[in-house]
């Protein structure tokens, strides 16, 4: 099977299974370190860098040198188009003309989809804003394997910026994926984001249990945690298993067993709004030093940091053979060889023939409409000027009650609180047109491609909505029967 011009914005663009043979050609790569090999030759890599890095770059860019192939850099905006003015599509198709691969690094949440979707080339996003890093999850559950063997099962904690962290954000949907349990340490106002944790739990069909709500006899046997995500028994087969019955007890009992390995970020200052904020998360951030690995249920784990570190991860642990992050960041070179030969459609990879299934598939119906612009992410890519020009705002509805909707490129959620529709069945005439709360059974009566959506009763009535009998919140919504003597 070949993953020829396949693109990497996000970890489930790949499945289980070509995750793993990702990993068995990474093996073969790492012989290849100290030769020089011309698997690549005569291709050539953009590696677009508009943050900084350090190791996502250079890994690549030497990941393609020991292929044989060649690099072409930008690692400043300010010295490209962009800084005249130019739309990342535009951008992406005239790169896409110059290199047979992209790699590209963005502050802001789905510009790698902007490029997959217009560059002609396969694009691997080195990290999109606050959104997702994919390849440096490789690096980290390339490393799990290679110390654990397995990832099923295994107790993960997750330390420091969970919100705005895009390694674990990437993070954690593999190892939902691949059936680990996550402990969440208490850590408030650094919480994953609500459409991560939706994700988790939908999509995967894991489940969140808070600290509070477990029995005390479980409580007891566990370190303290704000919350544990606990993956389905048998994670695989999530698509054939709609109503799935977690076994919490047998998962905890595992959990008391210890910690797997703990894995901890920098506070994502660049990310934060206000230098206020960065002070409010200083306060109770996490210190990974020897003290605090002295508790029992760390004997056994393996520390990992994506890097770079600040002050979150002690310089002393860095003798210790469970400190991971060094090699996690070595193994970076090898990974993205594999990733790059992939993608490049230079090697074909064999997965099991079975179907994979890890990856789960839900096609929900989009939100097209353009009434005016919908404010849900200051970070979203869909936000700047330059965008705007051609991007329309896209959500995919991903539950009608209630009404949610998950937008194309930085994954955020909103929440409409009003609903018309653009049925003509439904409004006779353009100045009948009404609007109602999404709270009321109108959501489940207008079909998707019909869904208008407003944030407020002023954007629908300047729209020319007029407001029905159901656009109070507190309407029954099960009650369609009135709605017909109103109308
Ligand atoms: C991470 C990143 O850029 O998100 N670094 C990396 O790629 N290894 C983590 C970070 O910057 O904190």
């Amino acid at each position: 099977m070949s993953l020829k011009n396949r693109n990497l914005v996000t970890i489930d663009d790949l499945s289980n299974g070509e995750i793993e043979a990702v990993f068995s050609l990474t093996d073969e790569m790492s012989e290849l370190m100290d030769k020089q090999s011309a698997v690549c030759r005569g291709k050539i890599m953009a590696s677009l860098f508009f943050e900084p890095s350090t190791r996502t770059r250079l890994s690549f860019e030497a990941a393609m040198h020991r292929l044989g192939g060649s690099v072409i850099t930008a690692v400043d905006g300010g010295t490209t188009s962009l800084a005249k003015g130019e739309s990342l599509a535009d951008m992406a198709r005239v790169i896409g003309s110059y290199a047979d691969i992209i790699v590209i690094r963005h502050p802001w949440e789905g510009a790698a989809k902007i490029f997959a979707d217009y560059a002609g080339v396969p694009v691997i996003n080195a990290g999109d804003g606050g959104h997702e890093h994919p390849t440096q999850t490789l690096c980290d559950l390339y490393t799990l394997l290679k110390e654990r063997q397995t990832i099923e099962g295994l107790n993960i904690a997750l330390f420091g910026d969970l919100e705005n962290g895009r390694t674990i954000h990437s993070l954690t949907y593999a190892l939902a994926r691949f059936g680990a349990n996550i402990g969440f340490p208490s850590n408030a106002g650094r919480e994953l984001p609500e459409y991560v944790k939706r994700k988790l739990t939908v999509e995967y069909r894991g489940q969140f249990k808070k600290y509070k709500d477990l029995p005390p006899a479980i409580q007891k046997r566990l370190f303290p945690l704000d919350a544990v995500y606990i993956t389905p028994s048998s994670p695989h087969q999530l698509a054939m298993m709609p109503e799935i019955n977690i076994n919490i007890e047998i998962k905890l009992k595992a959990m008391k067993a210890g910690v797997d390995a703990l894995y901890v970020n920098r506070r994502q200052l660049e990310r934060l709004s206000s230098i206020a904020e960065g002070e409010g998360l200083k306060e109770d951030y996490p210190v990974i030093d020897k003290k605090f690995l002295k508790g029992k249920e760390y004997k056994e784990a393996l520390v990992m940091h994506p890097l770079p570190r600040v002050d979150e991860l002690a310089y002393e642990l860095d003798d210790d053979p469970k400190s991971m992050y060094f090699k996690q960041a070595a193994r970076g070179v090898p990974i993205r060889m594999a990733l790059l030969t992939l993608l490049l459609g230079e090697k074909e990879i064999s997965i099991p023939a079975k179907e994979d299934l890890s990856v789960p598939k839900r096609d929900y119906p989009l939100y097209r409409h353009d009434f005016g612009f919908i404010d849900h992410n200051s970070k979203c890519v869909s936000q700047l000027d330059t965008e705007k020009r051609y991007i329309k705002p896209e959500f995919k509805i991903v539950s009608k009650e209630p009404l949610t909707l998950s937008c194309v490129y930085c994954e955020h959620e909103i929440h409409p609180q009003y609903i018309a529709s653009s049925d003509p069945h439904h409004e006779k005439s353009l100045d009948s047109r009404k609007y109602h709360s999404a709270n009321t059974y109108w959501v489940r009566n207008i079909k998707p491609e019909n869904l208008i959506i407003f944030d407020t009763e002023d954007s629908a009535k300047e729209n020319g909505f007029k407001p029905s009998y159901y656009a109070g919140a507190s309407r029954d919504r099960n009650d369609p029967g009135k709605v017909s003597k109103e109308q």
